[in-house]
């Protein structure tokens, strides 16, 4: 197979598989999500980045990593000079779990249950774009992609290098969101006046 051959079938069977995805009805939130929100980029890129589940903004759009967690991550993907064409970006959850707070929807943790029924979906992207490296966004994406312990007993954290027992390399970083939260890039103060930023651009690309 030539190499555009290759990269013309695994975006056919992403097209497929985000299609069948868009009728899933394995968790319960299905329903009272917008839409489901598949991966997107290069379907054969070398770095898949994963993270938790759509936030309130990616699920109106339908697309991963559009809100204020996704620009920090565009950032910090700028800073790394990586090209943002040859990366692949996709969640470990495909739906917007969230609560009802008035007319705000707050952000929710998947249960167990959500998980594993999203899981499939997210072993078959990496199976399709078979990247030499994932990177895994926090914690949920880490559990999802390792498991409590990965294939050398290691138990995942920020900042470790994972192996898969399908050999496959997992980088695990901090969530953008985390990054939010303690503060980097609030009240107009540049990202790189941060002392995380830089922590977390290591662990990105150690
Ligand atoms: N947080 C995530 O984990 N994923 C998104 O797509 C957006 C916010």
């Amino acid at each position: 197979v030539t190499l555009a051959a290759d990269k013309a079938a695994a975006r056919a069977r992403l097209k497929d598989l985000a299609a069948q995805a868009a009728r899933c009805d394995r968790c319960p939130v299905a329903s009272c999500a917008t839409q489901t929100v598949f991966g997107r980029g290069h379907p054969r890129a070398e770095v898949m980045l994963v993270g938790e589940q759509p936030g309130d903004h990616e699920d109106r759009a339908g697309r991963p990593f559009v809100g204020p967690a996704g620009q920090l991550l565009q950032q910090a993907i700028a800073a790394l000079g990586w090209p943002r064409e040859a990366l692949y970006v996709t969640n470990a959850v495909k739906h917007f779990h969230h609560t009802l707070r008035g007319s705000r929807r707050i952000h929710k943790t998947p249960e167990q249950a959500a998980l594993a029924a999203c899981l499939d979906w997210l072993e078959a992207e990496v199976d399709a774009v078979d990247p030499p490296l994932i990177v895994a966004l926090g914690q949920t994406a880490a559990r999802a992609l390792l498991g409590a312990a990965d294939a050398d007993g290691a138990v995942p954290r920020a900042g470790g290098l994972h192996r898969r027992a399908d050999g496959r390399a997992v980088l695990v970083a901090w969530h953008p969101s985390a990054l939010l939260r303690a503060g980097v890039g609030q009240g107009g103060a540049p990202v790189e006046d941060h002392p995380r930023w830089a922590a977390w651009l290591a662990q990105l690309a150690p």
